[in-house]
């Protein structure tokens, strides 16, 4: 094993022992006496909505605030659809050459499927460019291959961004705002979609297929198969979340926790990784803007509840978290004495 070889590679040729790279300290592995498996994370049917709207909103807020994280049915949508994506997402990881201290791969969709501004573009490059030199395929076939996902990419986004403009108009008025506040806050909205594939792993209980960490942006909708593996924390706690059949999982992010002052969760989460199965997930990442700045809104600052959290320009959030390795939503958090 190399830096170069990922963990699908390292699976394929046969492994037994996973790298030291990929093996937790103990205070970080899933400890079986900490995890609660018959809990039931919210579960909300976007249909309630529209037989009584005050009633879903307030199962939302509760949700939102208790949790930060539910799964949520969202009918009438093509089912269809979704696992065609997350399927096709899978065939491109025959072809991972990537590495990362969990044992699983992440690679940004939206770099590979859609023209990308800035840097974006060059991973899209790379990955096609590998696509093209290793495999057995023609170069029309691969090009056909990748129309076909970039199409297939293109409906599950529209699908994603109607649900998650739709669930960011509830969480407004969850908070007593007027429903368009939430998206207003968050400027010209940016949406991410990132593949996510974890491959078996000899040692499962040594390794994690991510590490715990918030999410730093508004909102995630993420799609998996039947497999399993996610896992929320309360307290010191974690909670399985039993994958339901062509349900989205969403999750509070860390810039609506700060919006809200606190009201609702930004909920920490992580994968575990399974002995003999793979998993595949879809993860939308629907954020602010890079260039607004995120703070407590106004309307919850009062003499009795001052801003427990810094406002701060997304795109210095973000660059905070990943270079600086600074731990999510808690750099944001201010000191209440
Ligand atoms: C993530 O937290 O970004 C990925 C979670 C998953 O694959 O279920
Ligand atoms: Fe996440």
């Amino acid at each position: 094993a190399n830096e170069h070889t990922g963990v699908k590679a390292l699976m394929d040729n046969g492994l037994v022992t996973i790298p030291g790279c990929y093996i937790k300290p103990p205070s970080h592995r899933a400890v079986k006496h900490l995890i609660v498996p018959g809990v039931e994370i919210p579960v909300i049917d976007m249909a309630a909505l529209e037989s009584d709207r005050e009633e879903f909103v307030q199962t939302l807020c509760m949700a939102s605030s208790e949790w930060g994280i539910f799964q949520v049915f969202d009918r009438g949508e093509d089912e269809v659809l979704y696992g065609g994506g997350v399927c096709a997402s899978a065939v491109l990881y025959k072809y991972d050459t990537f590495s990362r201290d969990s044992y699983g791969v992440a690679r940004s969709l939206s770099a590979l499927l859609f023209k990308q501004r800035k840097g974006a573009s060059m991973a899209g490059k790379t990955s096609v460019l590998q696509v093209n030199e290793l495999d057995q395929f023609g170069f029309h076939e691969i090009a056909c291959f990748l129309g076909y996902c970039r199409r297939l990419a293109s409906s599950y986004v529209s699908s994603v961004k109607h649900l998650s403009q739709t669930l960011l108009s509830a969480l407004s008025e969850g908070l007593g705002l007027d429903s368009n506040c939430l998206a207003k806050s968050f400027g010209d909205s940016e949406m991410i979609l990132r593949s996510n594939y974890y491959p078996p792993c000899p040692n499962p209980d040594l390794a994690l297929g991510m590490n715990g960490h918030t999410d730093s942006g508004g909102l995630t909708i993420l799609f998996e198969d039947q497999v399993g593996g996610l896992q929320a924390r309360k307290g010191d706690l974690w909670y399985d979340l039993k994958p339901i059949k062509n349900a989205f999982i969403v999750n509070i992010a860390d810039q609506l926790e700060v919006l809200s002052n606190g009201k609702y969760k930004s909920i920490e989460h992580r994968v575990l990784v399974q002995p003999d199965q793979t998993r595949l997930s879809i993860v939308a990442f629907c954020n602010p803007s890079r260039d607004v700045v995120i703070g407590p809104l106004p309307e919850f600052i009062d003499e009795q509840n001052p801003p427990l959290y810094r406002s701060t320009l997304y795109e210095e959030h973000i660059t905070n978290v990943y270079t600086k390795y600074l731990d999510g939503k808690h750099s944001q958090k201010l000191q209440i004495n």
